[in-house]
């Protein structure tokens, strides 16, 4: 989703600013902008629909870049708007430029009456509505008081990078539910949608707030809420550049994947001891928990299908019932959660719109919320009751992999841990499952990936298909959805994710000779059940490639993996599903890291 990048400090901006939007390219967007004063203070605006290259392409033959100091710049992912040269931000009149992330709902009103103002738009957003109004505040006042006018007038949501003509000295920066930090560095400063496109120059930010108006120049930051100077805590980032660098591998999923085993270690670690797990360190009321009668669990894509296995997992090892609700489901269908409740937001990012609404959406029900979460002080893990941290380092692939893998070994831990106090686990147990989680998982899933060959192989077997099917049942069918979701978004094949029981109502028509089918076969009292539903589509034609403990005969092909407590099995799994779609979409010639329409943190609903 777009990106935000604003620099101001000795160094050539126009560099910073492309070395910035490169690093926010993960995010998944179609099109780059940049504005930024030239030599004699005039505001320059060079914008491109495409990849980054082509803004670079015209920013060869503009003059001035090198002697810019300042200047903020934009990748968008369109909501309002192809993408086009026109639709790109920044946007803005002579006197103004702006970058904006989120949407502005009541923007078509608001170029209404511009319109009748005399003012002429060039684009199709959302974002000139707001640029242009601020233009016409402006014109009336001094630079804070027109912005501060704007947010009163805005409707939706927005995290905007602004610059004067005039004002080649500072950058300002505003936001409402969509994310924007300020970058503090050594006699130069950043705005920025996250830490990652200022990783390289520094690790040291604050958080911009609701309300809040950042002032930002190069020997200094001022932060005013409603005119007065706020300080803020300078907070440093755990993540470094590395981290976010490819580091060897030709994408940053297969790389993710690799950590998969460290990532499971260091979430884990600091939350067991005496060989139990131990939440005793996090503000987590696990009385509560434990003594809840059912959980909510609300999240979106990859996220929300950690939340089906922990579904299983809670109902397994602890006895509570889940209810798993897709995020933008959940915000309007009128839930039933109040007072009482505990509603667990899982989220990446931290940052995904419709998480946040539901959290907030929960609070305001009486709720309380627990937000397990990956990115450090992101708006969810701020406003959540409680958070727990998964240690994953950054994930830059838009597909999310290692984010699963700690989310649901998190979720694990925390259900075995419930399942003790509740008496369902017996210490001995829960011990063995712990044990199985922090050393024996991350070894098997570590093997899984040392298969590349046997992987890569499969994956010849469904490249060219057009259409395939994943199939399982109990946890299996909850790893069916993620293992779907990886293929459809990577390879771009089509595929369903069904549960194995239920192909014969319906589904099974599809099935024609050749089709292939996935058979996850994890849970060692349903694979003779298993063996039944591969034997019906084998049956109508279709190739099965099993992933299951041991070899399924009927199976075309199966993938055997490691031994674990098959309670656990669903980790190695996930690996070899996620490497199963790498493999595919490298062999189609795909955007692995940055798949086409995808967006890495989607801050609009
Ligand atoms: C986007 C990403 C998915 C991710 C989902 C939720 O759709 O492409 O990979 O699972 O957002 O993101 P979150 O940051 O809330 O986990």
């Amino acid at each position: 989703m777009c990106g935000i990048i604003g620099y101001i400090g000795k160094d050539n901006s126009v560099e910073r600013l492309v070395e910035g939007l490169r690093a926010l390219e993960y995010r998944g967007y179609d099109s780059a902008g940049v504005a930024f004063f030239g030599e004699s203070g005039e505001l320059i605006r060079v914008k491109a629909a495409g990849r980054l290259a082509n803004m670079e392409e015209k920013l060869k033959s503009v003059s001035g870049t090198s002697s810019s100091h300042c200047g903020i710049g934009h990748t968008r992912w369109a909501t309002h708007g192809a993408p086009s040269d026109a639709n790109s931000h920044p946007h803005g009149t002579a006197a103004l430029q702006l970058v904006h992330n989120g949407i502005i709902e009541n923007y078509a009103g608001i170029r209404e009456e511009l319109t009748a103002l005399g003012y002429v738009f060039e684009s199709d957003t959302d974002t000139e509505a707001a640029a242009k109004l601020l233009d016409w505040y402006r014109r009336t006042d001094d630079s804070l008081t027109a912005i501060a006018r704007l947010t009163k007038r805005l409707c939706g949501s927005y995290a905007f990078g602004i610059v004067f003509a005039g004002e080649p000295d500072r950058i300002y920066a505003v936001r409402k539910d969509s994310p924007l930090i300020i970058g503090v560095g050594d006699g130069e400063n950043f705005i920025a949608s996250d830490i990652t496109a200022i990783l390289s120059r520094t690790r040291r930010y604050c958080q911009l707030d609701e309300g809040e108006i950042a002032v930002v120049k190069s020997d200094g930051i001022t932060i005013l809420k409603d005119g007065v100077r706020v300080e803020k805590e300078i907070k440093t980032a755990l993540w470094d550049t590395e981290a976010a660098e490819r580091g060897g591998f030709p994408h940053f999923m297969l790389k993710e994947i690799h950590e998969e085993p460290d990532a499971i270690k260091k979430t884990l670690g600091p939350r067991i001891s005496g060989g139990l797990p131990d939440f005793s360190g996090e503000k987590l009321d696990a009385k509560a928990l434990t003594e809840a009668s059912r959980l909510h669990i609300v999240a979106c894509g990859t996220a929300m299908h950690a939340g089906l296995i922990a579904r299983e997992l809670f109902n397994r090892l602890a006895r509570i019932p889940v209810e798993v609700w897709t995020a933008s489901e959940f915000r309007y269908c009128d839930p039933l959660v109040g007072k009482g409740d505990i509603v667990t937001i899982i989220s990446q990012s931290g940052e995904t719109a419709d998480s946040l609404a539901a959290l907030r959406l929960a609070k305001s029900k009486g709720a309380k919320t627990l937000a397990v979460v990956n990115v450090v002080g992101s708006s969810i893990a701020r406003e959540a009751d409680s958070v727990l941290y998964t240690l994953a380092g950054p994930e830059i692939a838009v597909a999310s992999t290692k984010a699963y893998t700690v989310q649901t070994s998190l979720l694990a831990l925390l259900a075995v841990d419930c399942g003790l106090r509740r008496g369902i686990l017996s210490e001995a147990d829960a011990r063995a499952l712990t044990n199985e989680l922090s050393c024996r998982a991350p070894e098997a899933v570590g093997e899984v990936i040392s298969r590349a060959e046997e992987l890569k192989l499969l994956a010849g077997r469904i490249k060219d298909s057009e259409d395939l099917f994943f199939i399982g049942r109990g946890i299996d069918c909850a790893l069916a959805s993620e293992g779907s979701l990886k293929l459809k978004e990577i390879s771009y094949i089509h595929s369903e994710a069904y549960a194995a029981g239920e192909l014969k109502h319906g589904t099974i028509s599809l099935i024609v000779p050749g089709t292939p089918v996935i058979a996850l076969c994890t849970v060692p009292e349903l694979v003779g059940k298993m063996v039944s539903n591969i034997r019906e589509v084998k049956a109508r034609g279709a190739e099965v490639i099993a992933i299951a403990s041991d070899i399924i005969a009927e199976a075309d092909a199966t993938l055997t993996l490691p031994q674990i407590d098959p309670r656990l099995a669903f980790l190695p799994a996930a690996a070899a599903l996620q490497l199963l779609a790498y493999h595919t979409s490298v062999s189609r010639g795909c955007d692995v890291d940055k798949p086409r329409n995808l967006a890495k943190s989607v801050t609009v609903e």
